[in-house]
């Protein structure tokens, strides 16, 4: 095997504004852990890690509405996210959140840093205010159109429709969400600013430098942002109370700009992990350019957050010196409903967390997966859902295990039989599902994970073919040695794609490989924890990787290995699930 490499997997820092639907856990939740747990299983360091996003004006905006505190809204949705990885088997190393102590003092250091080398000035800046609420306007507190598209619901930093960035005062017929005035003024703030001027030039030599394994889409919208635009400084505080505070003085009533110090979570939530692992030194093997250049970083995220991933951060980083690149940034596009985009206000979603009290993780895990918006938009509907699950999951991968491990359950007194020569078909049938490991791995290892799943669909299908073919059950009157040897090889094949499927269905994968015999985990566990520092207290989810014996490498299956009693791996859905989901 190749030596092993440090892994980075960062995942987008969700806002803790609301419950998360099956649109963001298809885009961008649950392809790190596939390919997380995928990369584990070649020996690979991996370090997952995100967390609840506490700040900017989502939380407020949510928070004022609710008549709450920000800490409260906070406090209840990372409690369901947590709740909802847990369920769905989201191995985060670590989840935690970005009001902690150890944040604020990276995302200082960070300014601190930025603010000594120089990118980082001072200025005095235009923002909205409105004076009916006696307060400035950052980023959701006002709405108007988008400068670049049109886009008639764009809100003050970013456009919802085409992706850009701008200044709130960039926006044409803003409206104050706060009171609905359209007579805004315009005035005079002092704010910090980052010099992208003084990083494009860097950036656009990292930009045109050997991304060729990144998504077409990403890597355009970043090199026409950084090749046809000119840079210019962006302000990275607010006018606003909760936030990272400045660490200068005479800031009283302003703070960091929540997507300055949301990305540098990364990074943070790195170090807390090594310090909570008792070796706080030890993040420096993802992260230090001088300890480790060979070790990637993938990040994770909806095409919404490309601007912020592909640039603002890599810039950030630059600017830093001596700490790793993004090696990918594999970002999913949107996963929409019935046509329309997820709506919590409009009632069109679906709760991640509600349906996983109805429906099995692994089946969500798989159907996200096979309609994955890794090229397209796509659409979900629960027709397709369970069409997916049934005619897919279970008639192609869940029939095949109940069939071929029923047989030999009850035919062979449970154990796995004796095999004798194998034939040419025998042959090439495992020789094919073995192949497996280098072609479903390629494609999980480019994070083509559609393209895996795929690949994978078509092995079993090819083992059902086989088993059709050679109809063991009918050979076991006339030649039982013939039969015993069919339902050997089935069970090898079926034993090595437990493994190609164990990243996409990990808790089945389990449930299989001890109805084969086997002993063991073949991935780690999930645990929470309660953090104690000077901010207050925190739950974190985190993932115990040390038991872990799932090996991404075709072992042989013992004739005579004793199997346990056969119970389906999948539920087989109701056709009237559908109308009984039936959605708004
Ligand atoms: N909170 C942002 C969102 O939900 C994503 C932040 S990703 C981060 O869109 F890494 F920057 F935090
Ligand atoms: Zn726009």
């Amino acid at each position: 095997m190749n030596q092993a490499r440090h892994i980075l997997v960062g995942v987008a820092w969700p806002y803790a504004n609301g419950e998360q639907h099956i649109g963001h856990i298809a885009g961008a939740y649950l392809p790190p852990d596939i390919f997380s747990r995928f990369q584990r299983m070649c020996g690979n360091h991996v370090l997952m890690v995100s967390g609840s996003d506490a700040h900017g004006t989502p939380i407020t905006v949510r928070a004022e509405d609710e008549g709450v505190s920000p800490a409260e809204i906070v406090d209840r949705f990372h409690a369901t996210f947590i709740d909802s990885y847990l369920k769905l088997g989201l191995t985060f190393d670590l989840f935690t959140h970005t009001d902690t102590q150890n944040h604020w003092n990276v995302t200082q250091d960070i300014f601190r840093t930025h603010l000594g080398s120089g990118y980082i000035y001072k200025d005095s800046q235009k923002q909205l205010y409105d004076a009916n609420a006696s307060r400035f306007l950052p980023d959701r507190y006002v709405e108007g159109y988008c400068p670049y598209c049109d886009y008639d619901e764009a809100r003050g930093d970013q456009c919802d429709q085409c992706g850009r960035t701008y200044e709130a005062v960039e926006l044409i017929n803003p409206r104050s969400r706060i009171t609905g005035n359209t007579n805004l003024e315009v005035r005079n703030t002092e704010h910090y600013f980052l010099d992208l001027s003084k990083l494009q030039e860097p950036l656009q030599v990292w930009l045109e430098d050997g991304k060729t394994h990144w998504r077409p889409n990403v890597i355009q919208f970043a090199l026409s942002q950084v090749e046809q635009t000119e840079l210019r400084g962006r302000p990275i505080t607010r006018d606003m109370e909760w936030g990272v505070s400045i660490p200068l003085p005479n800031t009283a009533g302003k703070c960091i700009y929540v997507w300055y110090d949301a990305v540098i979570g990364y990074l943070s939530a790195a170090k807390e992990w090594a310090q909570l692992s008792d070796e706080a030194e030890h993040w420096r093997q993802w992260w230090d350019a001088d300890t480790n250049p060979q070790a990637r970083i993938y990040n994770f995220i909806g095409k919404d957050n490309i601007p912020f991933h592909a640039m603002m951060w890599p810039a950030m980083l630059i600017a830093c010196q001596r700490l790793n690149l993004p090696y990918d940034v594999p970002a999913n596009l949107h996963l929409n409903m019935y046509g329309r985009k997820f709506s919590k206000s409009r009632g069109h979603t679906i709760s991640i967390l509600n349906v996983l009290e109805r429906y099995q993780a692994d089946a969500w895990r798989y159907a996200l997966t096979a309609i994955a918006p890794e090229a397209n938009d796509v659409d979900f509907s629960w027709d397709d859902f369970v069409e997916r699950v049934n005619n897919e999951l279970v008639a192609n991968w869940g029939n095949l295990v109940n069939r071929v491990l029923g047989f030999a359950y009850k035919r062979w007194q449970g154990v796995i039989p004796e095999p004798g020569p194998l034939s040419e078909k025998e042959q090439d049938l495992l020789e094919e599902v073995k192949a497996g490991f280098h072609s479903v791995g390629d494609l999980y290892d480019q994070v083509k994970l559609k393209a895996a799943l795929q690949e994978a669909r078509r092995l079993s299908q090819r083992t059902n073919q086989y088993l059709h073919d050679v109809a063991p059950w009918s050979t076991i009157k006339t030649d039982p040695q013939q039969a015993a040897t069919s339902v050997y090889v089935a069970l090898q094949v079926i034993d090595w794609l437990k493994i190609l499927w164990a990243p996409i269905l990990p808790h089945s994968s389990q449930q299989l490989h001890e109805l084969l015999g086997y002993d063991g985990q073949l991935f780690g566990h999930q645990y929470t924890q309660t953090v104690k520092d000077s901010r207050g207290e925190h739950r974190v989810l985190r993932y115990d990787n040390s038991q872990a014996i799932g090996l991404w490498e075709p072992g042989t299956l013992a004739p005579g290995q004793a199997l346990r009693q056969p119970a389906p791996l999948f539920v087989k859905l109701d056709k009237n699930v559908p109308e009984q989901e039936a959605v708004g």
